[in-house]
C-alpha cells in the first residue's frame, strides 16, 4: 500500500476518473483548510451553501468523491486525507472538472471526525479501505477504533449512514463486531452498477487482484447517547492481526503466526 498519490503503478488497473477536464475558465477551487485545531469545520463557509454533507475519511485520490459529486449535485462532499500528493491529485481532478460540491482537505481524518464536526450534522461518513497496518508497531494508526466509531455515531444526524469498505477480512470482522453495536449492519455485495471496477482506487486494485470486497452501508442506530457511550466502553481496540495468509513472518515486527485475540478496553 504505502504512500502514494493514487496514480496507478505497475500491475495496477488504470485509475480512470469520471467526467472530463473543462476549459480552464470553468475550473473550480477544491482545496480547503480544516482551520485551527479544536475549532469546528465550517461547511457553509467552505461550500457557500447549506446542503447534505458527506465526508470521506482517508479519501486517497478522491475517486469516490468525484463520482458521487457528479451523481449528487445537491450534496456537499469533503475528503480528508493525510498524504499531500493524494490531496493534490484529488483536488486537481475535481477542480478541472468544475465541481463545486467536492472539496479536499489535508489532515488527520480521525482528529477531524473526533474534534471538528458538529454533533448530528453529517448525512454520511465513508471509510474506504483503511490501511490494515500489517506491522503490529503501527496498529495504533488504524482508523477504525472505539474512539472514532463513537465520533462517527455522534457526528451523523439521526438515520445518517456510515459506509465502510475493506478488502481485509480481519478488518471486516473487527468492523462488524464493533461498529455493528452502533449501526444497523447492512452488508452489500458488489460489483456496483454505477462503478463495476470499483468506487475507489484501492477497491479497483483489490478487485483487479481478485480480493473479496466487504462493504457495509450502516444506518446510525437511534440510541440514547449514554447507551452509545456504554456500548463503546465495552468495545475492543483494533489490535487484531491483519496479516494475510502467507504474509506472516514477513512483517518486521512479526505479525507472528498466532492470531491474537482482541483486547478489551480497560
Ligand atoms: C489504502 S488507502 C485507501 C484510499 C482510498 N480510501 C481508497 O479506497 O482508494 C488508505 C488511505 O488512508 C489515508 N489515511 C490513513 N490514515 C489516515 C488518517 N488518520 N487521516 C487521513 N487519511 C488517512 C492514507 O494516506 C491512504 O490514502
Amino acid at each position: 500500500m504505502g504512500r502514494h498519490t493514487g496514480a496507478p503503478r505497475g500491475g495496477e488497473p488504470a485509475d480512470e476518473c469520471p467526467g472530463a477536464v473543462l476549459e480552464r475558465e470553468r475550473w473550480s477551487r477544491t482545496r480547503v483548510g480544516l482551520g485551527e485545531p479544536g475549532v469546528r469545520f465550517d461547511w457553509e463557509a467552505a461550500f457557500g451553501r447549506t446542503a447534505r454533507r458527506v465526508v470521506d475519511l482517508g479519501c486517497g485520490n478522491g475517486l469516490y468523491l468525484i463520482q458521487s459529486g457528479y451523481a449528487r449535485p445537491d450534496t456537499d462532499h469533503l475528503g480528508v486525507e493525510l498524504v499531500p500528493p493524494a490531496v493534490r491529485m484529488g483536488s486537481l481532478r475535481a477542480g478541472q472538472r468544475g465541481l463545486t460540491n467536492v472539496k479536499f482537505a489535508w489532515g488527520d481524518a480521525s482528529d477531524f471526525i473526533c474534534e471538528r464536526v458538529e454533533p448530528g450534522s453529517l448525512d454520511e461518513a465513508h471509510l474506504y479501505h483503511p490501511q490494515p497496518y500489517y506491522d503490529r508497531a503501527k496498529i495504533l494508526k488504524r482508523q477504525l477504533s472505539p474512539r472514532t466509531l463513537l465520533a462517527i455515531w455522534l457526528a451523523l444526524r439521526a438515520g445518517g449512514l456510515f459506509v465502510f469498505q475493506t478488502d481485509n477480512p480481519e478488518y471486516a470482522h473487527y468492523a462488524k463486531e464493533n461498529a455493528g453495536q452502533l449501526f444497523e449492519w447492512r452488508p452489500r455485495k458488489g460489483p456496483w452498477e454505477d462503478a463495476p471496477d470499483g468506487r475507489t482506487q484501492r477497491e479497483r486494485v483489490a478487485r483487479f487482484q481478485g480480493l473479496e470486497i466487504f462493504r457495509v452501508e450502516a444506518a446510525r442506530l437511534p440510541l440514547e447517547e449514554h447507551e452509545a457511550r456504554r456500548r463503546v466502553a465495552g468495545m475492543m481496540e483494533p489490535d487484531f492481526d491483519a496479516n494475510k495468509k502467507g504474509f506472516e513472518g514477513r512483517s518486521p515486527r512479526g505479525g507472528g503466526s498466532g492470531r491474537r485475540g482482541p483486547r478489551r478496553r480497560a
